[in-house]
């Protein structure tokens, strides 16, 4: 080595130890800022009351499909119903559309984000800036449910059927301020994959979505109790006579175009479980399932399949217990699988945690639109396999029919705050239009 090489590895060790030097100030010289000052500038009122053609706090009603992947706009009818309705150009916001108007005598925005968790957080954060203005927020929209509580199969443990338990129809609702990442799981191939092609094989994995050192945040489990009294009011409405009339409405609807899936989806099921499931009765209305018994489960690997509803019943059961301190297990919920909660959470939470700001209440809505796993079929002893025979889902139908019992259900809660607020009968009614 020469001596100028020499003299090279000394200036290195020498800058290095500067720059360790510097490093280790940077980190003790950081202060905490803090003040107004710092935030970024805010809309002034004015501004605000001009995004939501608004003086008075408005509610928020969130969707995410405008129809591209199910035929039907999941705000149809919720638009069909807004009087003075203004769109927003599509320059002017970070959602797919954006409307201000009235819907049955109350101010609102419905605004389409668009599918996945970074559009609805976008689009959330555009409304949060105004949160001043915000009442309350209600995102709504479709999602896979399990087929019954708990699931058709028990696994881990036995591979035997879990017998009868109550069983989901397509347009139950799920009313919810919580909400979890499906995505958030550490497991190779050979791992989640064990026992394929024995669809009775609960996925291995090694870290879940409690580790958030790996995926960032996975698990929404707080509530402001702001929220918890927005879903309270959605469930309440859910049990008046009025949106028993309001949903019976949707009778005829279900029998013409889901009864036959579900009449051969529970014979095959039956059949293949050797289990009797009790004919289900005439369909008068959706189940509607609270906070107690359904998290939002997301993701955007759009899985069917009786394993993974095993891992979405599981990540479920973990955030409810982590919200009420209960000790559900995956046998004892459905699981609620759709696609943006998370990104709301994300972006509602993040702003509820200002302070001096007015904190968003928000809760989800989310109708089952389809079954998240063929009936399962017990082809020798522990062995299971999807049954070859199970009915053609229809998503065009299906979606819809879901989109019609939340509708119904958003609707019929603002009639009520409608007529709690004394108006006439002409202004609070609403008749969901005959579909083809
Ligand atoms: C880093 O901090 C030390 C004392 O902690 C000081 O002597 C030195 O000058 C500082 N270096 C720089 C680059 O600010
Ligand atoms: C369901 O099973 C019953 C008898 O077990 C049968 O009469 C009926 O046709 C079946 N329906 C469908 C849609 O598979
Ligand atoms: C729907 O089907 C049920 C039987 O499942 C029947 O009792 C009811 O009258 C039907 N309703 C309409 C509107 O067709
Ligand atoms: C917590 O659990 C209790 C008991 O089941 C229930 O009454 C209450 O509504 C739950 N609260 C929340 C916020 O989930
Ligand atoms: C949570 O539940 C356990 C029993 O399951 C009880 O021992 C504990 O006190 C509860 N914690 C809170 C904060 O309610
Ligand atoms: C979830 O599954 C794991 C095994 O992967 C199990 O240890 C845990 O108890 C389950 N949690 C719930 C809430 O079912």
């Amino acid at each position: 080595m020469t001596l100028l090489a020499h003299l090279g590895l000394l200036l290195v060790a020498l800058a290095s130890q500067v720059q360790g030097q510097d490093l280790l100030n940077l980190t003790t010289a950081v202060q905490t800022v803090t003040g107004e000052a710092i935030y970024l500038p805010k809309p002034i009122p004015v501004q605000c009351a001009a995004r939501f053609q608004s003086t008075k706090p408005i509610s928020v009603i969130m969707v995410a499909d405008d129809g591209t992947f199910s035929g039907t706009s999941e705000a149809v009818f919720i638009l069909g119903f807004l009087q003075n309705k203004l769109q927003a150009p599509a320059e002017t916001n970070p959602c797919q559309q954006f409307y201000t108007g009235t819907l049955l005598g109350h101010p609102v925005v419905v605004a389409i984000s668009g599918i996945g968790p970074e559009a609805a957080a976008l689009c959330s954060s555009f409304v949060a800036e105004c949160a001043s203005n915000v009442k309350d927020f209600i995102y709504v929209g479709t999602s896979g449910y399990s087929s019954q509580v708990g699931g058709a199969l028990n696994a881990p443990g036995s591979c035997v059927p879990h017998g009868v338990t109550t069983q989901t129809r397509l347009g139950d609702i799920a009313v919810t301020p919580y909400s979890v990442n499906w995505q958030c799981k550490l497991a190779s191939w050979t791992e989640q994959c064990t026992g394929f092609p024995n669809i009775c094989t609960y996925p291995t994995e090694e870290a879940g979505p409690l580790v958030r050192s790996l995926y960032g945040q996975c698990i929404f489990s707080t509530k402001t109790a702001a929220s918890t009294a927005l879903a309270d009011e959605l469930l309440a409405a859910a049990k008046t006579p009025l949106f028993a009339a309001n949903a019976l409405k949707l009778q005829a609807d279900f029998n013409k175009t889901l009864l036959d899936y579900e009449t051969s989806y529970w014979n095959l099921t039956s059949i293949g479980t050797g289990v009797t499931y009790p004919p289900l009765p005439a369909w008068t209305g959706p189940r509607i399932l609270d906070y107690t018994q359904a998290a939002e489960i997301d993701g955007q690997f759009f899985f069917s399949g009786t394993p993974w509803d095993m891992v979405a019943r599981n990540y479920t059961a973990l955030t409810l217990n982590l919200a009420n301190n209960s000790t559900l297990t995956q046998y004892d919920v459905t699981a609620v699988n759709a696609e943006e909660g998370i990104g709301v959470s994300a972006a509602l939470d993040s702003h509820n945690s200002l302070t001096a700001l007015p904190k968003i209440s928000y809760t989800f809505v989310r109708g089952a639109s389809d079954l998240l796993y063929a009936p399962p079929l017990q082809v020798s002893p522990g062995n299971w396999i999807d049954n070859p025979a199970a009915p053609a889902a229809n998503f065009d139908t299906q979606y819809r029919f879901a989109i019609q019992t939340t509708s119904t259900l958003i609707l019929t809660f603002f009639q009520l705050r409608c007529q709690a607020a004394g108006n006439s009968a002409a202004t609070c009614g609403f008749t969901l239009p005959e579909l083809p």
